[in-house]
């Protein structure tokens, strides 16, 4: 029996287990989610009109892969993201795909080493939250923190009915808002009769929610 052909999810999450071998995953597969071709794109142009309307200027991407949702921004806004990721090999792919834009190679977790975290308006989050459930309540802390009075972007998807991992936690974008501890601004979803996920967007103000 041959063993069938490992694909990239298998380096992230695999029958409802997290396995989060980031950098393994870059070493193997050139474009791991599309990301060249930036699907999700209800939440990821919501995210950029409401970077427009609230006259967000300075931001912090974590978890920017290859860079391309980075560079939308820029093209868009003129906004250069200080974009990060946990893979070294996604942040030399990105470099040399995106010279003019500004990446590092980072981990959420440490968003309180960041330099000059006062001139940050806005952390952004895009199709990361998956990938850092079991840190979320660390890195809601850590928010608060740092950037209280600030601007959280959060782009991700729910699935319908399909979902294996993180059932505890969230299935839908408003149970999503229900768990996130901060003030809601707003939230957009879009999906289409032949997607078997929806995609959101939603931007709080880190500041404690009044409930
Ligand atoms: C689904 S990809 C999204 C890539 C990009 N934001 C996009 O949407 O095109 C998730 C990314 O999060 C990164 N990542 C996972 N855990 C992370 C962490 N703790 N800190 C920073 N980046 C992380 C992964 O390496 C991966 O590139």
């Amino acid at each position: 029996m041959t063993t069938p052909k490992k694909t990239y999810h298998d380096y992230v999450i695999k029958d409802g287990k997290f396995i989060g071998k980031f950098e393994d995953m870059y070493r193997h597969f050139e474009d791991p989610w599309m990301q060249s071709q930036q699907p999700n794109r209800y939440s990821r142009q919501v995210a950029i009109m409401n970077m427009k309307r609230y006259g967000i200027r300075s931001v912090v991407e974590y978890g920017c892969g290859l860079g391309y949702y980075a560079d939308w921004i820029h093209r868009e806004t003129g906004i250069v993201c200080q974009s990060i990721d946990i893979s070294k090999t996604a942040i030399k792919k990105a470099k040399a795909k995106f010279p003019h834009l500004d990446f590092h190679v980072g981990n959420i977790r440490d968003m309180g080493s960041l330099k000059n975290k006062a001139h940050i308006d806005c952390i952004l989050l895009a199709d990361i939250t998956w990938m850092i459930l079991q840190d979320l309540d660390y890195v809601n802390t850590e928010l608060l923190k740092h950037f209280r009075g600030k601007y959280l972007i959060n782009n991700f998807v729910t699935y319908k009915g399909t979902q294996k991992y993180g059932l505890d936690f969230f299935t839908t974008t408003q149970e999503y808002i229900d768990y996130m501890p901060f003030k809601l601004i707003g939230y957009a979803e879009g999906t289409t009769i032949d997607d078997h996920n929806i995609d959101s967007t939603t931007i709080f103000k880190i500041e404690p929610k009044q409930v």
